[in-house]
């Protein structure tokens, strides 16, 4: 947390028992207007209501109901990119920066689709990620020029090797990074002439070689294994050096830190540089972050700057010149366009120290981080931001006891409206992990059904350009959620006299 004292507890909402003011804006896309919440421009209780203004939905939908709003990935691939563009220019930087999507943070089509029409290269993890990038491939989605890169463990004689090496023939951008020396094989013995990338032993605060090398990470390669593979691709006739791996952790939350602990990995992509001139491409992997409460600051211009210096420092230092700097962008690409709407459908005192309000879906299904890791995420009214509000503790539909918000261990207040009748509420922030996590479709925590997807975007390609928002009208698209037989057949259910379904 920057730009301002730390908070004592993450800013989960409103934090106050008076109504929220009108106009009062909670982030960049969550405002409130007329006691209602509007995500952007889109009024969330219509879309439950039917009430107020025609938004063009033709129709209302049921609730719980997850919302894609995919402009809001646009913005932020927007954003990045003209970020590093000015830091470049400023500091006289004489390289390119390369966004990446880490399509792990959410694999939906929607979203790939977008980020690749967003201009953003694409990175990936597993065998069926290959088949993804091959469909975009074959819609003409993903261009030729855009670079594919393939992260994850990928040893010989795995689907995901194979798949590589056959979707080199399909996309010829595609740029294998080495976890570990055994994935070598499959590329050499291909004969294909792929460009391949390293990836180094780093995770969390390493802030020396020495500390890299003995940290206790599954990922990447020790020095002495990234110094042979960079021998053994030298030799091999169709291998080319050109991409050093060096994520350090996810979600770093200190600009300094972050490039501190890059700093080690830079010192060895100088050195693998000077002895191989193919090497181009700087790869700081994931771990920017991105707001998931309201009080989350994060200096991206003064990161972008000082990493493009410590870059030009340590390059000049060893003679070489500076690489092209990537990113893989997953959490910060995906969080701000995904939420999770609920009505509340009971309001119980029960002697408790706050009341309970129960809401018609799962908390730690729909957003499993919440009971797994404690994390927080927006969580506001849709309605009835003009009454009075009061504390609360929220619970789940399931009989869990984990099913809670705030987490367990929370110190963060929960403010909803005291008047509980036709109420609607929303977490927000939940774009980035929570489904995949969670699951698509298959069956959930005490059979509950998976809720409606709205999907939401704007007219034309680009809902949000580098100039601003586009005031085009909404284009909607409903995958519907499960019905009750869809859970009972998934589980093996049938009725007397049918065939077993599964
Ligand atoms: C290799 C790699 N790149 C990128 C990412 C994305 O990280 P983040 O969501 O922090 O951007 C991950 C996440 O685990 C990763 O393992």
């Amino acid at each position: 947390m920057e730009n301002h004292p730390i908070a004592p507890h993450p800013i989960i909402g409103w934090e106050q028992t008076t109504p929220v003011p009108d106009g009062h804006q909670f982030n960049s896309y969550l405002q409130a207007r007329n006691g209602r919440l509007f995500f952007k421009d889109l009024d969330l209780t219509n879309l439950f209501t039917g009430d107020g203004v025609d938004q063009g939905l033709g129709r209302t939908l049921p609730s719980p109901l997850e919302i894609v709003y995919l402009p809001l990935i646009r913005r932020q691939i927007g954003q990045m990119n003209a970020i590093f563009e000015e830091a470049i220019a400023e500091v006289g930087y004489d390289g390119r920066f390369l966004y990446a999507y880490a399509s792990k943070a959410n694999a939906a089509e929607e979203v790939i689709r977008t980020t690749l029409g967003a201009g953003a290269h694409h990175e990936m993890s597993s065998t069926i990620d290959v088949d993804i990038a091959r469909l975009m491939r074959a819609r003409g989605l993903l261009p030729p020029e855009r670079m594919v890169i393939c992260n994850g463990f990928k040893a010989a004689g795995t689907l995901y090797a194979a798949n590589i090496v056959q979707f080199k023939d399909e996309h010829a951008n595609l740029i294998p990074v080495l976890e570990n020396l055994d994935e070598l094989a499959p590329l050499l013995t291909s004969g294909k002439p792929f460009d391949v990338g390293l990836r180094q032993k780093a995770y969390g605060p390493n802030l020396t070689e020495a500390a890299m090398e003995n940290a206790n990470s599954r990922f990447g390669m020790h020095l002495a294994d990234i110094w042979k593979a960079a021998d053994y691709i030298a030799a091999a006739p169709n291998l080319t050096l050109t991409m050093y791996h060096a994520m350090v952790g996810s979600q770093m939350i200190d600009k300094a830190a972050f490039v501190d602990y890059l700093k080690p990995g830079i010192e060895v992509y100088a050195r693998l540089r000077r002895r191989y001139p193919t090497l181009q491409i700087f790869n700081f992997g994931g771990g920017m972050p991105v707001a998931m409460t309201l009080d989350f600051t994060f200096d991206y211009r003064a990161f972008a700057r000082r990493l493009l210096t410590t870059l030009q420092e340590i390059c000049g230092r060893y003679g070489v010149p500076v690489p092209d700097v990537m990113g893989e962008f997953g959490r910060y690409t995906t969080t701000d366009h995904g939420a999770h709407l609920f009505q509340v459908i009971a309001a119980k005192d029960n002697n408790s120290d706050l009341p309970w309000y129960i809401i018609n879906g799962s908390i730690m299904s729909s957003f499993p981080d919440s009971w797994a890791l404690g994390e927080h995420f927006i969580c506001l009214p849709l309605n009835h931001l003009d009454r009075p509000f009061q504390q609360v503790q929220l619970g789940g539909i399931t009989c869990d006891s984990d099913d809670v918000y705030p987490p367990k261990q929370s110190a963060a207040p929960l403010y909803l409206p005291v008047e509980t009748d036709g109420l609607y509420l929303g977490f927000f922030g939940i774009g980035a992990y929570q489904e995949m996590l969670g699951g698509v479709r298959g069956s959930k925590h005490c059979v509950l059904p998976e809720a409606y997807e709205l999907i939401v975007d704007r007219d034309g390609p680009n809902g949000w350009r580098a100039n601003g928002w586009r005031e085009d009208r909404f284009q909607f698209e409903i995958l519907h959620g499960q019905t009750p037989q869809d859970v009972l057949e998934n589980l093996g259910y049938r009725a007397a006299g049918d065939a077993a379904t599964r």
